[in-house]
Formats: C-alpha cells, sequence, structure tokens
C-alpha cells in the first residue's frame, strides 16, 4: 500500500520536530522510499503499518529520523571553498593564532566526515608544526556520526572528488573498503548535534562550516542557527555556507568578504550576547 496521507503528515510533523527539516506535500514518494526499507526489516508490510514502532519506539525512531536525512556529500565539495580555505582563512589564523598555535574548526552537518576530513588533509599539508588543529564534525543523524568514526568509505565515496595523490597519502585498503589514516581521524572529533536544538557548550570556532544544510530549513531555522553559531564564532573567525545558500540575508550578524569565488561570512562586531535575531523576512534565500 502507497503510504497514506495521513502518515505523510505524521512523519513529516516528526521530522521536523526533531530536525527541523522541511518535507513539503509532493516530498511521500521520498519518504516512502527512505522508510520502506526499514519497514520491511522490521516485519511490517508497509510504512503505514511501520508507523506505530517509530512513535513507541526510540531506536526504531532515531533509525527513521537517519534514514530521512539527505547525506548527500563528497571529498573537497565544489572545490573553491577550500582553495579559500587553503589561500585566505588558513594564512590569516596562522597570523592571528600564534600566541595558542591552535586551530578550531567546526564541521556543522559533516554527513559521512567527507568535509572535515577534507580539511585535516589540507591541515596536515600546510599546518606548520607545532601547531594542533581540532576539527568537531556534528550531525544530526547517529549513523553519520558513526560513519566519521569509522573513517571507512566505499570506492564509489572515494571516486568522488579524492585527488589520487591523497588517496595514496591518507588511506589503506581494508576489504572493499578504504580506511583513513589514524593521523587524519585524530584531528576530526564526531558527535551528534542537532543544529536546530539549542547548542550543547561549545569552543570557540575559527572557522565554521554549515555548508548544504540550511536549505532543509524553514526562515526561521536558519536565522536561528545563524544567530547561534555567531556565538560560538571568535571575533576574527570565518563561517563558510553552500554555494545554494550565500543568498541569506544574514547582515545583522555576519558581513561578507569574498575569496575568488567564495564567500566568507566574518562575525559582525555586534555585541554577542545582546544582538537582537534578524527579522524573518530577512532570511528569503535558498
Ligand atoms: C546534504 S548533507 C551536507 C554535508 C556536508 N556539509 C556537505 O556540504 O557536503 C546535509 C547533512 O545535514 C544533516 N542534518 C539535517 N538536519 C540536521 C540538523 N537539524 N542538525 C544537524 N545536522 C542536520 C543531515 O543528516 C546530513 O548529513
Amino acid at each position: 500500500m502507497p503510504l497514506s496521507a495521513d502518515s505523510f503528515r505524521r512523519v513529516a510533523e516528526l521530522a521536523r520536530r526533531e530536525t527541523a527539516m522541511v518535507y513539503e506535500p509532493g516530498k511521500e514518494y521520498l519518504v516512502e522510499a527512505r522508510l520502506l526499507p526499514l519497514a520491511r526489516a522490521a516485519g511490517c508490510a508497509d510504512v503505514d503499518a511501520y508507523l506505530p514502532r517509530i512513535f513507541s519506539d526510540a531506536v526504531e525512531r532515531q533509525r527513521a529520523l537517519d534514514a530521512l536525512t539527505i547525506n548527500e556529500t563528497s571529498w573537497f565539495r565544489d572545490n573553491s571553498p577550500y582553495q579559500a580555505f587553503t589561500d585566505v582563512v588558513l594564512p590569516a589564523l596562522l597570523e592571528a593564532r600564534t600566541a595558542t598555535r591552535q586551530i578550531s574548526i567546526w564541521s556543522a552537518a559533516c554527513s559521512s566526515g567527507q568535509e572535515a576530513y577534507s580539511l585535516a588533509m589540507l591541515l596536515d599539508q600546510h599546518l606548520p608544526s607545532g601547531w594542533t588543529a581540532r576539527i568537531t564534525a556534528t550531525d544530526v543523524s547517529t549513523q553519520m556520526v558513526e560513519r566519521v568514526r569509522n573513517g571507512r568509505y566505499s570506492q564509489v565515496e572515494m571516486n568522488r572528488g579524492l585527488p589520487a595523490t591523497q588517496l595514496v597519502k591518507h588511506f589503506t585498503r581494508v576489504g572493499a573498503e578504504w580506511e583513513i589514516s589514524s593521523k587524519l581521524r585524530e584531528m576530526v572529533h564526531p558527535r551528534q548535534m542537532n543544529l536546530a536544538a539549542p547548542f550543547p557548550p561549545l569552543p570557540r570556532f575559527d572557522l565554521v562550516l554549515v555548508r548544504n544544510v540550511l536549505i532543509y530549513f524553514d526562515v526561521e531555522t536558519k536565522r536561528d542557527i545563524l544567530r547561534r553559531v555567531h556565538g560560538v564564532t571568535a571575533p576574527d573567525g570565518y563561517l563558510m555556507l553552500g554555494s545554494a545558500e550565500t543568498s541569506l540575508e544574514i547582515e545583522q550578524y555576519w558581513q561578507r568578504e569574498t575569496a575568488g569565488r567564495v564567500q566568507l561570512l566574518r562575525p559582525q562586531s555586534t555585541s554577542r550576547s545582546t544582538a537582537p535575531p534578524i527579522p524573518a523576512t530577512a532570511l528569503t534565500g535558498a
């Protein structure tokens, strides 16, 4: 039986409440495609029959929410942000952090970790000796966080944007998969975190990447996340959004700088604790 309208509404409400992801009517096929394998694995004939399990069993609910997230990612995705990192962001931070010799990065909504590990590869290449870097990699999906922790990728995933030189340098083959080196894994600290919920205590970050995730949220949620990210970014730090997210109007918290084809956002010096929220109507991009 195809997914009923009522089941779709209940799943969409759950996804919005738990992750802020918006499933508009018309996405019934997507919800069904994502949940049917879980329904079958749980011994249910269809998704309608599976729904009571989601609502009564927290483990099954997390499994369903994980399945509903869209985890599309690749190594060095879009390339130019990584070029800007090497050419502009990292040199500026190396100059500004000589006292501590520490760099702190947050890959928020990291999916299976390609974003965090791509940065780790660049840091391994360009960070002077005596410096340390810590990359916090978070995602709402526990399954994705586990994947970052395991640091193992299929051949298909390896083929998506990873230069051969980096493969040779940082990966070893384990059966049908490729495992990332412990050196890079030590730099990356995965943890489960919902961007749409109040942040747990976080360090001050020099660079935050919130790429290709705001597109799934409504205007109010985007506004709130960008305000809270401002609060955990160093005053001379940077924020990078995804290429489809650059039209967001964020002037109240962030000012734009360009680095080649990339937009870098720098925190406005507005008082962190008292800055009023951006009006919802201002955030119409993406
Ligand atoms: C399309 S991927 C983007 C991955 C990576 N940032 C990139 O640009 O390649 C979006 C990720 O956002 C995560 N996500 C969705 N809602 C989230 C939320 N409320 N909090 C944290 N992560 C979320 C999904 O689980 C998914 O892994």
